[in-house]
């Protein structure tokens, strides 16, 4: 058994008197109910404690969905531009980060955690989790750019890139669905120029299971829900 205020503490909530006084603003709940006093016993691994209707993990580990929008740079901290983690002010947890990175002028999916086992995970080259991408281009989009992209095509690394999936949009010949497994720098860009043309919008829209959601405005961010924890195994 455990105070609700040091497991506060320890799940990155805030510091023993930042979580006192979120309790005391009924922002805390143990098991569904909330909770009014911070020497509470709970039972560390049984009793669920929310904040604000999230879950906190025991081991002090949280989960975002972050919908980054253009301008932002996928970073903790810059000293002049603005930052993911400063849409995110007011979060609960200790040392969050993004996972992987989306360039300034790309917008759409981040998890943003302090699981580093998970970012591991995810962004290990030999795990090959999908990432997927809407993206609109300069010029019509043809069967044999998706053919060739779908092969895997020179970008000036060593090895070209890894087979993938790309699916012209039914709506707008310009675009497509590219679905990639590798994380290498710039390189649906790369991807698009390797093929004679360009990328103009750029959105992530899914990494492995979990799917950007489509009521998400650009800007903001939620914890991860239950079922999204579950599928990525945490
Ligand atoms: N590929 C890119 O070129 N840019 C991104 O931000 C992500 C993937």
């Amino acid at each position: 058994m455990i105070r609700l205020d040091k497991f506060l503490c320890e799940a990155g909530a805030g510091t023993r008197s930042e979580v006192k006084t979120m309790i005391k603003r009924g922002r805390v709940s143990v098991d569904g109910v909330t909770a009014r006093s911070a020497d509470l016993k709970i039972e560390e691994g049984k009793s669920e404690v929310c904040l604000d209707n999230a879950l906190l993990s025991r081991i002090g580990t949280v989960y975002y969905m972050v919908h980054k929008p253009a301008g932002v740079v996928t970073a903790t901290k810059d000293t002049r531009e603005k930052t993911v983690l400063d849409l995110m002010r007011g979060a609960p947890g200790k040392d969050l980060f993004p996972v992987g990175r989306l360039d300034k002028d790309t917008e759409g999916l981040l998890l943003v955690t302090n699981d580093g086992a998970l970012a591991h995970r995810l962004l290990s080259p030999k795990k090959h989790v999908d990432k997927t991408y809407y993206v609109l281009t300069r010029d019509v989009v043809t069967k044999k750019m998706c053919r060739l992209l779908e092969q895997g095509v020179d970008i000036g690394d060593e090895k070209p890139t890894l087979p993938a999936v790309a699916r012209k949009l039914a709506d707008c010949e310009k675009g497509l669905l590219l679905t990639i497994q590798e994380g290498r720098f710039h390189q649906v860009k790369r991807m698009l120029a390797a093929v004679d043309n360009e990328v103009v919008y750029l959105k992530r829209v899914s990494m492995g299971p979990l799917r950007l959601e489509d009521s998400l405005e650009k800007g903001m961010w939620r914890p991860l829900t239950e079922k999204e924890k579950k599928d990525l195994g945490v």
